[in-house]
This record gives structure tokens, sequence and C-alpha cells, in this order.
């Protein structure tokens, strides 16, 4: 590739970032291209789109309170706050072998947790892809699927080298992340509400799906038993209290987002005919990426996350997960660049039909495009002429880079407001608390917790750096059957 001319200056857009006015020689030869200038007037138009100031964020961090307390309140909320039945924290001394399978919004995972107490474990896992087919092929055979995955792990898990040593006869307790919203009324069991995340299998919604899972395990013969299913929030929630004390909330920023929270039982009016002792604790499943959904009136949909709602399986849905989660990001962005394309900005003279087909642009190459360290974009030269068979311009690269920031930025942002809203609502700022965090958004998107924090900040101001988010793996919450072995869940 030809060297590029270069430092020939740069523009600064309204919010602080830089296009720079030097192209690659062999593009102005060979290529037609907008001028630096109408793509400044893009910028700035798509900055005001996607940029949500400080006062804006503490009006939806209200409402979003608002919602939260309704759900707590009321049976059948658009945000369910569902109480899962999981009691209190878990005091960092479980120990025992536990596996776990987790059903995400993009793999499937099966892993053997060995807890060795004092906040310490060691984890064995395998990951599968699923695939669109699958996730829209009969309920039941994607919980077959799972079973067989588990069969598969087990197995190859088993015998003199194995990790695994089973005695005849014996069987090890198994929890299921099961990552879609369950109404549940104890903690082996949970009717799916509905799903998210692009899922569509058929005969599932309305089902108790921790008897599906348990038909398969029993017409593959596992020596396994179904101790618990819980959302992957949930999951995150003890694992993080496991490994620090101080978490009081969780979030998944991955394919879904969504979070959970301890709440006193006292604090939940909707359950208060079942009897449970109001001193006790409760984690509640928030189910928030479902926040103004099908009313629209709190969050700023721009055109672009309009047209994604609509051509989604579920329209109106998860209007808050739709403008945040991993599932989306890439076709908000794709869908930016088509428009471009469209009015003659982007890629003129080139053959643009690759980056025309819905979804062809993975969030994973947000991330890419945001992280890229050199001075040419190389990264970015390497994403377009690989994925979309497109040459770019140094000035489209970084415009480019430029949208990609504003989109991962709006995310962030908003997720704060989310976590603002519960930390609200506990009265968290004051002492603090950590937030523990699991997801791809959230674990490979370059700066993702940074602007959540900066987000918190706008929200709260200073007192918000009493809040933090930290990584944690979920896997090891199956130590929950200990607790319940325990007599902790008294209520079940
Ligand atoms: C979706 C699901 C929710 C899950 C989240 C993160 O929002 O509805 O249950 O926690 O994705 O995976």
């Amino acid at each position: 590739m030809p060297l590029s001319r270069r430092g020939s200056g740069t523009l600064l857009t309204p919010t602080g970032q830089h296009l720079a006015m030097h192209t690659r020689t062999q593009d102005d030869e060979s290529l037609p291209h907008a001028t630096k200038r109408t793509m400044t007037d893009h910028l700035r138009r798509l900055e005001t789109l996607f940029t949500l100031t400080p006062q804006r964020m503490r009006m939806i961090t209200q409402s979003f309170r608002e919602t939260l307390e309704n759900g707590l309140e009321k049976v059948d909320q658009v945000v369910p706050m569902i109480p899962t039945f999981v009691f209190g924290w878990p005091s960092g001394q479980e120990q025992g072998d536990y596996l776990a399978i987790d059903l995400g919004g993009t793999n499937l995972r099966v892993c053997l947790v060995h807890l060795q107490g004092k906040g310490k474990f060691e984890v064995t896992q395998s990951k599968y892809r699923l695939s669109e087919e699958q996730k829209q092929d009969e309920g039941q055979k994607l919980f077959d699927f799972c079973a067989e995955s588990l069969k598969t792990f087990i197995d190859s898990n088993s015998g003199e080298d194995g990790i695994l040593h089973l005695e005849p006869g014996e069987k090890l307790p198994l929890g299921f992340t099961f990552s879609y919203p369950c109404k549940q009324n104890s903690i082996d069991h949970g009717i799916l509400i509905r799903w998210t995340k692009g899922f569509g299998a058929p005969n599932t919604e309305g089902e108790n799906v921790a008897e599906m899972f348990q038909k398969s395990l029993d017409k593959f013969e596992l020596p396994v038993t179904l101790t618990a299913l819980i959302n992957d929030t949930t999951g995150t929630l003890i694992a993080s209290h496991y490994v620090n004390p101080h978490t009081r909330i969780a979030c998944i920023f991955g394919t879904g987002c969504n979070a959970a929270y301890m709440e006193h039982v006292k604090d939940i009016p909707k359950i208060k005919d079942l009897g449970i002792d109001g001193g006790m604790d409760m984690v509640i499943n928030c189910e928030w990426g479902a926040f103004d959904s099908f009313e629209h009136e709190h969050l700023p949909r721009s055109k672009y996350d309009i047209s994604i709602d609509e051509s989604s399986n579920k329209p109106g849905e998860q209007a808050f997960e739709k403008l945040i989660s991993g599932r989306y990001l890439g076709e908000i962005l794709r869908l930016v660049i088509c428009e471009l394309i469209d009015d003659g900005i982007l890629f003129l003279g080139q053959n643009t039909y690759k980056v025309e087909v819905t979804n062809a642009l993975d969030t994973a190459l947000l991330s890419l495009m945001e992280s890229d360290p050199t001075e040419e974009l190389l990264m970015i030269i390497g994403i377009f002429s690989h994925f979309f068979a497109l040459e770019t311009t140094l000035a489209e690269r970084q415009f480019l880079r430029a949208i990609a920031r504003l989109i991962g930025r709006r995310a962030a942002r908003l997720s704060a407001c989310g976590i603002g809203a519960i930390v609200g609502k506990m009265g968290y700022l004051e002492n603090g608390c950590a937030v523990g965090c699991d997801g791809s958004l959230y674990n490979k998107y370059p700066g993702f917790a940074g602007r959540i924090q900066e987000g918190l900040v706008d929200i709260f101001g200073e007192k918000a750096r009493n809040i933090y988010t930290h990584h944690c793996r979920r896997w090891i919450w199956p130590m929950t059957k200990a607790r319940k072995d325990a007599g902790i869940h008294a209520h079940l």
C-alpha cells in the first residue's frame, strides 16, 4: 500500500474530536471523496444526536428510578423487577465442586467450578457458539443441545486423567444460568416471560424452562441434579460479592444488558403476601433492558435506533437494551454508514454492497476501531478492506472512528443512568459500593468502564467516585447450592 502524505493539519469538532485534513495520495487520484468540511458537518449533526448532557442523564436516572420502584410495587410491569428467591450474600467461605451451564445471548458455556473458600476458585470451561438457526428452532431442541454439550464436557473431563471423579451413582449439583426474563416462585423454577436478544424459539415462552431442561437432562442420562436456575445478573452479583464483599449491584453488558441487586424483602410490596420475613434480603433481577419499552418516553432514540427496533423480531421491546448492548451497537454504526453512502459522503465510486447487508458490522469491530493505536488507523484500514472490500482515506477512518466513539460513549452513559437509579434508590452514594460487571462490552470495549464512571460523575458529582465497577466472571455462582444445603434458603 502506498504511503500517506502526512501532517497537513486537523479540524476540531465541538466536542473536541480531531479530524485530520490530509488524505492518502493515491486516494486523491483514484477515488472521488467528499470534502472534510462535509464530514465535519455530519459529525456535528451526529454528535448532537448521540450526546447525552448531564441534565438529560439526571432526568433519565430519575424516571428509571421511578420505573424500578413501580416494578417492586406491582406485578406484570414492563420492567418486571423479578424476585429471584436468592437470599442474602455468600460468606466467601463456600467450598466444593459445582457444574454450571450458561445459556447466554451468543454462547453456551459449561463450567466445572472448584470453590476453595476465602473468595478463591478455579474454573474449567468449554464454550460452544450458538447458531442463529438454533435461536429460532424448537425450544426443546435448544435444551437438548445444552444437555448434549454438558454430556460432552462431562465425558471428556472424566476418567483417570480427568478432573471429574464420580463414584457410581453419584450426582454433581448443576446450576443453570438462563439469561432471559423468567418469573420465579422458587430457585429451581422459572417461567420464561419472553425471549430477548433475538431469540425466538417456539413453545418456550410461558413454559417452565427448568422443567424443559430437566427433560433434556433425563434424555441424556446425565449424572447431575439441577439445583438452581438463575439469571446471569444474579449469578454475577453472587460471584462478585464472593470475590469483593463491597459489591451491591451487578450488571451484564454483553449481547444483552441488565442488572441485579440485593433488595430488602420489606421493600418489595408485591410479594408481601408470601409471608417472607421482611428483615431478609433477596436478589432482584431488574430486567432493565425493558426500560422505556413500547411508550418510548424517556430515552433519546435516533432514527437509526428506531429502524433497528422496527426491523427486530420484537418491535417496541427492550428499548433500553437496544441502545446499549453488543447485539445492536455495530448495527447502529452500519446504518449511519449506509445513510452516508446514500448521501454521497462515504466510499464514493466504490462497490458498497458488503456493508449494506443487515448486521454485517459486528460490535467487536467497533471495539477494534476505537482501540486502533496507529496514527494512520491501520486497524480500520484492515477492517474495511477485509470485511467490506472498501478502501478508506485517513479522513474517512477518523470520521468513522469518531462515530463509533459517539455510539460507544452513549451506551456507557445510558448504562450509568441505570446504575445511578439503583444507587439513588438504595442510598449507596454516601458510603459507596462496588458494581460487579461481566459481558463482552464491559470486558472488551475500550474505555467502557471509564465512560460509565464519567457518566456517574455527571449524574451525582464527585461523590460518584465512591461507586466503582469491577469485572467478575459469573461462573462460580452455583455455590448458592451450598448455601441452600446450609438452610439459608429457608423459603424455597
Ligand atoms: C437480556 C435478558 C436478561 C439478561 C441480559 C444480559 O436483557 O433479558 O435476562 O440478563 O440480556 O444477558
